[in-house]
């Protein structure tokens, strides 16, 4: 079995890597010796995380720049796929919102890929993990960050040439740059989409709690499965919860079928992740809340594409961007006015049909 790309190919048995001479593609390949260096030979202070792929490590190269080293954990042919989607799909995709590839290693047992370091580490550090308390995740760098990785994604769904469907949107793989700028990140299970093809019908890979229903079932995947996924992270960013919970009683509930009911109350501000102490704007908290219902609407038709979600999460749902200055008068309005004036079901959130497809499929 052998993996090409535009710039390098190797195979399996006997790695052969050549430069990279493209400078629209700047990413450099390392030899072992610079990043055992550069990790202090991979030392478990230096660990900032481990994955399905296996660990990383911060480390700081000879010319004094900070990188992170995703080091593969077992030589299998599926892991070794997946190194070379990641490598091969990262070095073709240049934004502002995906996560840069510096770089990588092949050689003999050892597969390295090489990133910028993200100092804000992932989101799901902030939301869940041991950064949470700190509440350094205002209302502000939150829209920011769903904004950020929405742009990301619909650059990789209408703009990357061929079409690239990530399928592993979720918070661990958005990452934050010292700005909070959000990164997406780790583009192995990624496809990429043929011209002229709608979906494909593959393995289910990515992470429970993020699948949209049609892939989880049946393998069918499309830029709407990342949608779906983006729609459970946003819910995320906004809530701080997690995709799934276990209530008492071993029954598992996802974050869609916890807010639906609140916000058919009209109760948006529940919804809120109270670490925010009530401090954010409601219209645009209201606003995030039915893009993220609508992005994981059971029907893949109904659900919004990546461009409309990051026109929306700027103007308002179903507002076109044209009508930013009307639209941000009407927030400033709304700020004052806690009256739930947004037709919900008029944006297709077939509220009941999800919620029976999530109850017979959670338990
Ligand atoms: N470039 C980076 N800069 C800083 N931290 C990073 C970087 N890349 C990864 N990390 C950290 O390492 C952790 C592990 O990442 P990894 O992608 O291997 O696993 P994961 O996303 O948690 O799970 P999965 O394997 O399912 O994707 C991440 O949660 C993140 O905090
Ligand atoms: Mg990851």
């Amino acid at each position: 079995m052998s993996f090409k790309c535009c710039c390098w190919s190797w195979n399996v048995e006997e790695p052969v890597i050549r430069e990279n001479k493209n400078k629209d593609y700047p990413w450099d390949i390392y030899t072992l010796k610079e990043l055992i260096t550069a990790t202090n030979n991979f030392h478990n202070d230096n660990k900032i995380g481990e994955g399905g792929f296996g660990s990383v490590y911060w480390g700081r190269t000879s010319k004094g720049v900070e990188i992170a080293v995703k080091r593969l954990k077992a030589m299998t042919a599926k892991a070794e796929m997946e190194f070379a989607v990641e490598v091969e799909i990262l070095g073709r995709v240049r934004h502002a919102n995906l996560l840069g590839l510096r770089g990588f290693y092949a050689g003999g047992d050892e597969r390295l890929i090489v990133y910028d370091y993200m100092p804000n580490h992932s989101l799901i550090t902030h939301l869940h993990g041991h950064l949470a308390t700190d509440v350094l995740l205002d209302w502000r760098r939150r829209l920011g960050i769903a904004i950020g990785s929405a742009e990301g994604l619909a650059y990789l769904h209408h703009e990357a040439n061929p079409h690239i469907i990530h399928r592993d949107i979720k918070a661990s793989n958005v990452l934050l740059d010292s700005e909070f700028q959000a990164k997406v990140a780790d583009f192995g299970f990624a496809k990429l989409i043929p011209e002229g093809v709608s979906h494909l019908t593959t393995r289910v890979k990515g992470t429970l709690g993020y699948l949209a229903p049609e892939y989880a079932m049946w393998g069918k995947v499309s830029e709407s499965c990342d949608v779906y996924s983006f729609g459970i992270l946003l819910l995320e960013i906004v809530s701080a919860r997690k995709p799934i919970e276990k209530l008492p009683g071993g029954v598992k509930r996802d974050i869609v079928q916890w807010a639906t009911p609140i916000v058919e109350k009209g109760n948006f501000d529940v919804v809120a992740d109270p670490k925010m102490r009530g401090k954010f704007d409601k219209a645009q908290l209201k606003n995030a809340i039915l893009i993220a219902l609508q992005c994981t609407d059971g029907n893949p038709d109904n659900r919004p594409s990546m461009i409309e979600v990051v026109n929306w999460l700027k103007v308002g749902i179903g507002r076109r961007a044209k009508e930013v200055v009307h639209v941000r008068d009407m927030v400033v309005e709304d700020e004052d006015d806690d009256e739930d004036d947004t037709d919900y079901e008029s944006y297709g959130g077939p509220v009941a049909a999800r919620r029976a497809w999530a109850s017979s499929n959670m338990r």
